[in-house]
């Protein structure tokens, strides 16, 4: 059968058709020779339409292999409508998008969708025709194009698990006609479904209950896992496996880079099961692998799997499909448990997780982020919170009520989605900004809550932009954008409070990035910096071998890594308290007394066993060092209040100062109006931790709390 490939692609098909095949047989054992003669036809028509440009970055992309894994690339994800109105529009916002230091842009579901309800345009009308009022295929082939001239690559939705109720397939059977009557899964009563129904969870029970919908045209009974318009595809049919393939390679040939693979976890139906990652689910992406490998092997897949941490990564190849499956997956784990980690001021969750997973497969990667277009899930297993010592539903039920602030002292705002009635949990919706306490600042004009606010903003983002794989920054973050109601408005969004998170882009705000003190102007340099920081850091390429430390202290999250004889820590201390550790926990290369922070490019000293971070302090730490400056004289501000005949010193606690020196006793003397003040001499970079006594004669009045000093 081989022979009927195209002679061009004969070579490369001797490496992946009979291992194509074995899982095509395995998946559709009743296959006949016709389903796989159709396959070879869809290759070599697809193989003939795709251009040579797109031939020669398939090459490139061949020679290089790992050409994603590298450390440059830095994504972000948007609606084109509400980010520049249009495709053509688009190209304007690339040189912000730079400016940002992004080169992967996701644009978000683009292609035409059914009219009104279209759940963000995830129900699909024709896969091969991009929405008339983005433009048209030319504007986004010019794009792409423009892009590719750029060094940006560009991610597009291929929404594989179903079609809209108006796609032509779904219409052919609402018309009585049998051509594509096995394209869905149809039931003429409830017998099947109410069977299915025992064991299905539901995804939208608000505003989707159940997982069928009464069709009552054809009366039959249609498998709708999300909305009612939205028709799940029978993938037991190696038809629709074909016709399928036949949509990916024609998005795959306008010259896309990244298949944003859509609700794949749902691919596979078994009776009896939660019809959610199947084995077969993870065999359908390898078997579309190796044929995206045969003809447009320049092209990746990314999984959308937003499942349990030990299922996520089987789509990436974990557990027998290595180097088969999707290159790319949301680290939904990553995600969902560094907010948990963000409430609690405790990383024990997060840490214990990470270091059980598995590891991915060596070619494969994440896509780490914090916000996206949906809801925020707990993905946190109950397993795992037993083995921390916690019960897996409370702490969903913690995660919920802190980020909707329902809980003592929560700085998030955001707002619950899908209520599960079962059990009272629920998934979260809310912007970065509302969820980490920027938009409750701003609400109660709180300048030091906003200044906290900012430090969990930069935490979080030096935290993904460290993990490996490309960190994400969702649009519209960068600037702070706030929850934002106007869906409201708009009886088509109303029901669905994700579009709180999704809000035209503020192009006014985002000019406010340019002027020094504004928010905008901090958020986006924090990102911008990152990126910078990120490209400069080879440690950070994906190769790097990758190791949780598990320290004493479960308010920081350290990591670190190493790449050849490079090493880099991270080290984010997720409380908003002063945090210490010894050195002696940390492996012994770290037991310098000198480090760099390749974040802020400052020299860090640690001169004794103790290293200081402070709240939400997140570095990047590495041996390399420039000249130590010399030290010199620092004035510190004491916070004691005395009357007459009472004097205050300075005392520097042991812990800080090297080994074998004797703490500082420093007489502090008094500034009008100002205060009592110590004059110390430091280095500059160089922590200490003091705190102060007051006396009167001998006697001791009082003695402060630990202060933390960074000379700088
Ligand atoms: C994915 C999308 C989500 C959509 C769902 C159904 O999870 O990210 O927005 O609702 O698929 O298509």
């Amino acid at each position: 059968m081989i022979e009927k490939i195209n002679p061009a692609l004969r070579n490369k098909a001797t490496e992946y058709w009979s291992d194509f095949q074995y899982i095509f047989r395995t998946l559709y054992p009743n296959s006949e020779e016709r389903d796989l003669l159709d396959i070879i036809e869809t290759i070599n028509t697809s193989y003939l339409n795709r251009k040579d440009s797109l031939k020669e970055i398939d090459k490139k992309r061949e020679l290089a292999t790992d050409w994603y894994l590298d450390q440059k690339w830095v994504a972000t994800m948007l609606y084109v409508d509400l980010y520049a109105g249009n495709l053509k529009e688009m190209e304007n916002r690339l040189p912000y998008l730079r400016e940002l230091g992004v080169n992967y842009v996701h644009l978000m579901p683009l292609l035409e969708p059914r009219e009104g309800q279209a759940d963000g345009g995830y129900a699909v009308k024709n896969f091969r025709k991009v929405n008339t009022k983005l433009g048209d295929n030319e504007d986004l082939i010019a794009l792409i194009d423009k892009m590719h001239t750029e060094d940006q690559i560009i991610a597009i939705d291929f929404v594989m698990n179903h079609t809209a109720k108006e796609h032509e397939w779904a219409q052919s059977i609402l018309k009585g006609e049998n051509r594509f009557k096995d394209f869905y899964y149809m039931f003429p009563d409830r017998t099947m479904p109410d069977q299915f129904e025992r064991t299905l969870p539901e995804v939208f029970p608000d505003f989707a209950p159940g997982n069928f919908t009464y069709q009552k045209e054809i009366n039959q009974w249609v498998w709708t896992t999300f909305n009612d318009y939205q028709w799940d595809l029978n993938y037991s049919e190696p038809k629709v496996f074909n016709a399928m393939l036949g949509e990916m390679l024609f998005l795959a040939n306008l010259g896309v880079d990244v298949l944003r693979l859509d609700a794949v976890p749902f691919l596979w139906k078994k009776m009896g099961t939660n019809c959610q990652n199947q084995e077969e689910a993870v065999m359908l992406l390898v078997a579309y692998k190796y044929l995206i490998q045969l003809v447009a092997p320049g092209v990746l897949f990314k999984s959308e799997a937003i499942v349990a941490p030990n299922d996520i990564i089987r789509y990436l190849g974990a557990g027998g499909y290595e180097g088969k499956a999707c290159e790319i997956g949301y680290n939904a784990t990553l995600m969902n448990h560094l907010w948990h980690a963000l409430a609690c001021e405790n990383t024990i969750l997060l840490r214990t997780t990470l270091s059980k997973l598995p590891s991915i497969p060596p070619s494969s990667t994440w896509i780490n982020y914090i916000r996206c277009h949906d809801d925020i899930g707990w993905g946190i297993s109950d397993q795992n919170a037993a083995d921390v010592g916690q019960n897996g539903h409370e702490t969903r039920l913690f995660c919920s009520a802190f980020y909707t602030g329902d809980w003592p002292n929560s700085f998030a705002q955001g707002y619950s989605f899908q209520i599960d009635s079962s059990n009272g949990e629920s998934r979260i919706s809310g912007s970065t900004a509302a969820l980490i306490g920027i938009q409750k600042s701003f609400i109660e004009n709180k300048k030091e809550d906003l200044a906290l606010a900012i430090h969990r903003f930069k935490l979080l983002h030096g935290i993904i932009f460290f993990m490996k794989g490309i960190p994400l920054v969702y649009a519209g973050d960068e600037i702070g954008h706030l929850n934002n109601f106007d869906y409201l408005k708009d009886g088509e969004k109303r029901e669905d409070n994700r579009w709180l998170h999704r809000p035209a882009m503020d192009w006014e705000k985002a000019l406010l990035r340019k002027e020094a003190g504004t928010v905008e102007n901090t958020l986006f340099n924090i990102i911008s910096n990152l990126s910078n920081r990120r490209k400069e850091t080879h440690c950070l390429h994906g190769n790097a071998k990758e190791t949780v430390i598990l320290l004493e202290s479960n308010t920081i999250f350290c990591v670190e890594k190493t790449l050849k004889e490079e090493n880099i820590l991270l080290i984010a201390n997720v409380s908003s308290d002063f945090q210490m550790i010894s050195k002696k926990a940390l492996p012994e290369k770290w037991q310098g007394n000198y480090f760099r922070d390749e974040i802020s490019l400052e020299t860090h000293i640690y001169e004794g066993d103790t290293l200081f971070f402070p709240p939400y302090g997140v570095f990047w730490l590495t041996e390399k060092v420039g000249e130590i400056p010399h030290s010199k004289g620092y004035r510190i501000k004491m916070e004691a209040q005395t009357i007459p005949g009472e004097s205050v010193y300075f005392i520097e606690n042991v812990s800080s100062v090297s080994i074998g020196e004797k703490p500082r006793k420093i007489s502090c003397y008094w500034v009008d109006d100002l205060g009592w003040h110590a004059d110390v001499n430091l280095v500059q970079g160089e922590w200490i931790s003091y705190h102060w006594v007051k006396m009167y004669g001998n006697n001791l009045i009082e003695k402060s709390k630990d202060y933390y000093y960074r000379a700088i």
